[in-house]
């Protein structure tokens, strides 16, 4: 199965336009119950390969976006009162493991360490979930696919995946699409002519290089999707450019100002 076979899948999953071979990667994880982690820059295109795999493989998809508050608790379960009686409620991971769904953490090193605590027995070949406060144990359902993803841009030390939580995934590296790539995606997405969006991706291009001088991250495609967006709405090119690609990168004066140089070199 190619790339190609498996993006028609599914006729109405996603758009997703692949990079290389993930899609391979995550077809073949998937069928043999291995997790999966994604790492890549904000804006590259994680979340929609998830959204189009899960699509196409018809899995049932539970997305979890974690933060620095996200306890195990959250994905787990928990009792809760309804109307005079305390109930169980399943977590999105527990439903997922109930179901044979995709289980997405999205920002998974944000999550607060118990998280990983209750990630290792289901990401090694047990695959069991634990419920401590219901005395269950529950074992995967077929079909049950933990995924998730990180910047690798924003790790500080203390917000880092172990070596024993992440060695029990496979990962996959994503990076920006190839310039002929992304012009394609902009232009799907946006709906606006390739040939005006050509100079949008180069210029995101020569942004990029200055990931680590003036800028923390580079632009996202997100972000280019944004500008192609206000422009094919009737706003004035320039316009555009500053408040999706310009204004969204930096607050420092000079730094814009050195990155409206560059948008006059491509644009004139
Ligand atoms: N290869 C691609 N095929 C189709 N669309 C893409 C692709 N890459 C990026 N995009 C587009 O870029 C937008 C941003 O991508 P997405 O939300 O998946 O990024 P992300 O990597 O999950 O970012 P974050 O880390 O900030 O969550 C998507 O809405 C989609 O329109
Ligand atoms: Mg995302």
């Amino acid at each position: 199965m190619n790339a190609h076979t498996l993006m028609e899948g599914a006729a109405d999953a996603p758009f997703y336009l692949p990079q290389g071979d993930e899609c391979e990667i995550f077809a073949t994880a998937a069928r043999n119950d291995l997790p999966l982690l994604l790492k890549g820059p904000t804006g590259c295109g994680k979340t929609r390969f998830v959204s189009h795999m899960a699509a196409t493989l018809g899995r049932p998809l539970y997305t979890v976006a974690c933060h620095d508050d996200l306890s195990a608790a959250d994905l787990i379960g928990r009792y809760l009162l309804k109307g005079g009686e305390t109930v169980w409620v399943d977590g999105p991971l527990t439903r997922a493991v109930r179901e044979g769904a995709i289980c997405y953490l999205d920002e998974v090193v944000e999550a607060r360490k118990d998280v990983t605590v209750v990630l290792h027995p289901l990401t090694d070949d047990r695959r069991i979930l634990p419920i401590d406060r219901t005395g269950e144990e529950l074992e995967a359902a077929e079909g049950f696919m933990l995924v998730a993803s990180y910047n690798p841009g924003y790790q500080n030390i203390l917000k880092t995946l172990k070596p024993s939580t992440r060695q029990r995934f496979l990962a996959v590296e994503f990076d920006f699409p190839v310039q002929e790539h992304e012009i394609a995606v902009v232009a799907r997405e946006s709906g606006l002519d390739p040939e005006r969006v050509k100079p949008l991706v180069r210029l995101a291009d020569k942004l990029r290089d200055l990931k680590g001088q003036d800028l923390e991250e580079g632009v996202s495609t997100r972000l280019v999707i944004y500008a192609a967006t206000l422009i094919k709405q009737g706003m004035p090119v320039e316009r555009a450019i500053t408040a999706a690609m310009i204004e969204p990168l930096t607050d420092d004066a000079d730094v814009k100002r050195g990155l409206l140089d560059l948008v006059t070199a491509i644009f004139g």
